[in-house]
């Protein structure tokens, strides 16, 4: 018999989402009637169809891929030139941010992106983990052995902590301690926070005095709306030499289905050994990608592409304010019935204080059975999120308004 990976009996219940799914079913098979009026609110899945730029891309190239002239095999491991250089150019340089085309790297998603990022750390790292947090980070260490085991509130030995609370905006500060890795996302997931200039120039000056790798999750940067919060770590002087920044186009481009995504790593990016020796992780990065991946479909990288396109700007532009004017409306209604609310200005997410002292998982169920609402439990992303819950805003906006009304009816 094969021996299997210990750490994996080391991780909690089941991963939230799959969690969530299985008690909202149980709800369904009990409660008909509920089931028939149920919305989902939960996980952060797209609703709306994907912008006709990418559709028409889409149809071009399986029209390509039709012929013989114009057929593709495999492709290069990193991406297809067309779809770096448009990233370079419009998220980037655009924005007159140096990243170099040669410095993306096209993937399927971030969530994978974020876990397998971990294939070319090493396992000594000291790991800092916002919390609450996109469940994600915690997990693949505990997969990788970076943790021992979690204790009574779920927190994991050997990962150091940074809470974020309505103190701190939900932005942790840098710790006093060093740290060699460290997970920021922004706009956040789950509780919509995003992170000011300063904000950000504190963890880069941090990094750079402490040699700590930043690895920055950018995924919901489509939804800023504050021009002066920066939609990339390399806005602020110095992250070239500190940080990876991980982008996708499930929340920009109603992707979530279609699995596009890309990493930046830095070409003077460096990382050491223990005894001292430095390599740039470009080169590790390249390698591992060359190694277990064979790169998106053309067919998906050309309707990426297509989102760089004059229309395709505009209907992300579209979809974007769509779900944001859903987060409003959630905003407004959630106040209304007289809760704390966070986000939902610059993230398509809703941070709601949980009312009289129930617990996020509590608060779950007294949405599914007296609301017929799913949403995401505060708890599920860390201690810290304890006594809060996540409203997504991606839906119809019937839906949107519905909840808004649900949650004011509550008792
Ligand atoms: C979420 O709901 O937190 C996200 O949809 C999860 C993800 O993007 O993987």
């Amino acid at each position: 018999m094969a021996y299997l990976n210990e750490n994996y009996l080391k991780l909690k219940a089941g991963y939230l989402f799959p969690e969530i799914a299985r008690r909202v079913n149980a709800f369904c098979e009990k409660d008909p009637e509920g089931k028939a009026r149920l919305i989902r609110c939960g996980i952060g899945d797209v609703t709306e169809a994907l912008p006709p730029a990418v559709v028409d891309a889409m149809h071009k190239a399986v029209d390509e891929m039709a012929s013989r002239d114009t057929f593709r095999g495999y492709g290069p491991e990193q991406g297809y030139l067309f779809l770096r250089q448009a990233i370079a150019d419009n998220d980037f340089r655009a924005h007159d941010v140096e990243v170099d085309a040669d410095e993306i790297f096209v993937s399927d998603g971030s969530k994978c992106d974020c876990g397998n990022i971990l294939d070319i750390l090493g396992h000594q790292n000291r790991i800092g983990i916002p919390d609450p947090v996109y469940p994600v980070y915690v997990d693949t260490n505990v997969m990788a052995g970076h943790t021992g085991t979690a204790n009574d509130i779920g927190a994991y030995a050997g990962l150091h902590y940074l809470p974020g609370n309505a103190e701190n905006g939900f932005v942790p500060d840098p710790p006093k301690e060093k740290l060699d890795v460290v997970y920021l996302c922004f706009p956040n997931n789950p509780t919509g926070a995003v992170a000011t200039r300063k904000q950000l120039k504190a963890w880069v000056d941090y990094a750079l005095a402490n040699d700590t790798l930043l690895l920055f999750d950018a995924a919901y940067e489509a939804y800023i709306q504050n021009k002066e919060i920066p939609r990339s770590i390399y806005e602020i002087p110095g992250a070239r030499r500190c940080a990876i920044e991980f982008r996708s186009f499930s929340k920009s481009g109603g992707f979530t289905g279609v699995r596009c995504a890309f990493i930046v790593v830095p070409k003077e990016l460096q990382a050491k050994t223990p005894d001292g020796k430095t390599a740039p992780l470009h080169g590790l990065w390249a390698r591992r990608m060359s190694t277990k991946f064979n790169g998106v479909s053309y067919i998906v990288q050309r309707a990426a592409e297509a989102l760089y396109s004059h229309q395709g700007k505009e209907q992300v532009a579209a979809l974007v304010a769509h779900y944001m004017g859903n987060a409003k409306i959630l905003c407004e209604g959630a106040r209304k019935a007289g809760l704390k609310v966070f986000g939902g200005e610059n993230a398509p997410y809703i941070w709601v204080k949980t009312p009289q002292g129930l617990s996020s998982w509590q608060m779950f169920d007294k949405m599914l059975t007296e609301a017929n609402v799913v949403i995401t439990p505060g708890s599920g992303f860390g201690s810290a999120g304890e006594g809060y819950f996540r409203i997504s805003a991606f839906n119809s906006r019937a839906n949107a308004e519905e909840v808004a009304r649900r949650i004011q009816a509550l008792k």
